[in-house]
């Protein structure tokens, strides 16, 4: 006991180091994966990071699409005691840089520009240095389906929206929930973007990536709104500021019939080991089946000291996060895919590999869609707009007209 209070109190003097304590620098990261399969992903690189003898200190704040997480994080800068490291998804990432706060991170990035696709690492560095390593890839238009019900009613999974209508009509008929929604700003804009998609990529690009005033305003972003009224009929009571995961909860415990949702969902469905095909099917969600809708989460480094230099610790987490190993058995638990495009496939479920499949196609086709609702288009002001445009109507009773102009309006913000 003696010996080892010694052993310790040397170590921490920096007058000892062998083993894991070679490495003891403080790991403080900042993320937002709270959930039953997020927590499983994040843990992987915990583990991993421990085992290299650095000291992970956990800053989770929960709070779907990162909700919360942001706000903390620029109070935390502002006051001069950013993490180490923070979870942060595409455009974002420039906009930190601007503030001239982050650390470059190239000392760990060898291999990336053959093995990661552009796709992904355009949103990575910041003028010619990487300050943030992507985890994994997550395919945004998923319709989650709970077999036994679907079965129940003798519906099949719907391919358009007149067809999810009536197999939302029969599960109503039948008494149960067709779809859970949670009322947030977030998934709010999450369900809207899918409608906006299925209009297909052009009417896509057009609105959401380029803001073209005359698409935002036309009648096919009127009919966008129509549908989402008419989706949101579905609801049930408990709908209001419901998290994500409770209800995929729903789903798995065959409360409500379908969830659409990325597929960060799926690991809440392994967790609960559900399997693929079998107990619930996941199909792109209607009009978007050629089309993959996608985020990417990386972690973030920040400077420490004033140096534009990475730590050794951001040095070795970027390249922990890049790593074959971690990639595989992260992306499995989070329900996405791998970041690198060298690792292998095997053992996913038949959700992951379809959606390994329809990722490398839809970069060969030019049908990689960047999620507006997770970050991956407009910068935060703008993005913030335009949610607060979309959930308002949600959660009123505006008429579908008014919503587009707001929604023209909201554009501008910049
Ligand atoms: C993130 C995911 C996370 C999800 C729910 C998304 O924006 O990319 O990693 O699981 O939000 O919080």
């Amino acid at each position: 006991m003696k010996t080892r209070a010694i052993v310790g109190a040397l170590c921490a003097v920096g007058l000892l180091s062998s083993g894991p304590m070679a490495n003891a620098e403080d790991l403080e990261v900042l993320h937002w994966w709270t959930s039953g399969g997020e927590s499983k992903a994040v843990g992987v690189l915990k583990d991993m990071m421990e085992k290299q003898g650095y000291v992970w200190k956990d800053f989770a704040v929960a709070g779907g699409a990162g909700s919360n997480a942001m706000k903390v994080l620029k109070a935390r800068v502002l006051a001069g005691t950013p993490p180490t490291a923070t979870q942060i998804k595409g455009v974002s990432i420039d906009e930190w840089a601007e503030e001239g706060v982050l650390a470059n991170i190239d000392a760990a990035t060898k291999g990336w520009d053959k093995e990661i696709p552009p796709a992904i690492t355009k949103f990575l560095n910041y003028k010619g240095h990487y300050v943030a390593a992507p985890f994994w890839v997550h395919r945004l238009n998923w319709l989650y389906i709970n077999k036994k019900l679907l079965d129940q009613v003798g519906g099949t999974p719907p391919t358009t929206w007149p067809e999810f209508f009536v197999l939302a009509n029969k599960l109503k008929a039948a008494g149960i929930i067709p779809l859970a929604h949670g009322g947030q700003p977030w998934q709010d804009i999450n369900l809207w973007e899918g409608v906006v998609l299925s209009k297909g990529a052009d009417f896509y690009n057009k609105t959401i990536v380029d803001l073209d005033h005359g698409a935002l305003t036309s009648a096919t972003m009127i009919d966008v709104f129509d549908t989402v009224r008419k989706i949101a009929s579905y609801f049930d009571p408990g709908t209001a500021g419901r998290s994500w995961n409770l209800s995929s909860a729903m789903v798995i415990q065959g409360k409500a019939a379908m969830q659409m949702m990325g597929d960060w969902a799926k690991g809440e469905f392994l967790a609960a080991n559900l399997v693929a095909g079998k107990d619930y099917l996941c199909v792109p969600r209607p009009g978007t089946a050629k089309l993959f809708m996608f985020n990417s989460d990386s972690f973030m480094f920040f400077k420490k000291d004033g140096s534009d230099a990475a730590t050794k610790g951001q040095v070795a987490l970027a390249e922990t996060i890049t790593s074959k190993d971690f990639q595989h058995k992260a992306a499995y638990y989070k329900g996405a895919i791998p970041a690198r495009s060298d690792v292998s496939m095997d053992g996913f479920d038949s959700c992951a590999q379809k959606s390994h499949d329809d990722f490398v196609a839809a970069i060969k086709d030019n049908a990689l869609i960047p999620s507006l609702a997770h970050g991956m288009v407009q910068r935060d002001a703008t993005l913030g707009a335009m949610r607060d445009v979309v959930t308002h109507f949600v959660n009123s009773n505006e008429d579908s007209k008014t919503a587009v102009q707001k929604l023209a309006q909201a554009a501008k913000v910049m």
